[in-house]
């Protein structure tokens, strides 16, 4: 009984954290090492996660909720498988092969929708919350998101990745939505 107490405390401790909105300078900016591998970064990957759930995304990077550390989460099965759940700490693209467009958007870019190209496949190489280093492979969706989540790490959004004349589109969107109090 204790226990359950105990835990349902812990879960209510869990902050969740609101997302940074385009265009906040703090997405467009280069996050730093992340050189502290204590609890309280654990409790900030758990929070991080809950509050991309709470979001509806698939993957969430620190500048996303303010912080400019080199730390983000992916969960492509969205709650529905616990192994794919990722902590990528200080990543780095190891290898990427072939290409794919697809459709991305991005919390920090609610209603925004456009076509990216990326690597068809990646090999990455990052740490976990213990500090452990690890590789991942990734292909399709999950070769997007971690190409996605580790641009917002050098301050890149998708919006950066299209051609001039879409972004300008999205801009005027954006612009338009902000005019109506809906961004
Ligand atoms: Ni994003």
């Amino acid at each position: 009984m204790a226990t359950t107490a105990t835990m349902m405390a812990a879960k209510e401790a869990l902050k969740i954290h609101e997302i940074v909105k385009y265009p906040d300078p703090v997405l467009a900016k280069m996050c730093a090492p992340v050189t502290v591998f204590d609890a309280a970064l654990r409790t900030l990957v758990e929070e991080m996660f809950e509050s991309m759930y709470v979001a509806q995304g698939i993957g969430l990077a620190a500048p996303q909720i303010g912080l400019l550390h080199r730390l983000t989460v992916i969960d492509v099965s969205y709650k529905k498988n616990a192994k794919e759940k990722l902590v990528l700490i200080n990543p780095e693209v190891v290898e990427t092969r072939g290409k794919q467009v697809e459709e991305e958007g991005c919390l920090s870019l609610p209603e925004i929708r456009e076509k990216v190209r990326r690597a068809a496949w990646v090999k990455i190489r990052a740490q976990n919350e213990r500090g452990e280093w690890f590789e991942v492979e990734g292909e399709e969706l999950l070769a997007r998101a971690i190409l996605h989540e580790i641009d917002h790490l050098n301050g890149v959004l998708f919006i950066d990745l299209i051609s001039r004349l879409k972004r300008e589109l999205v801009l005027r969107k954006i612009k338009k939505m902000q005019k109506n109090g809906e961004w």
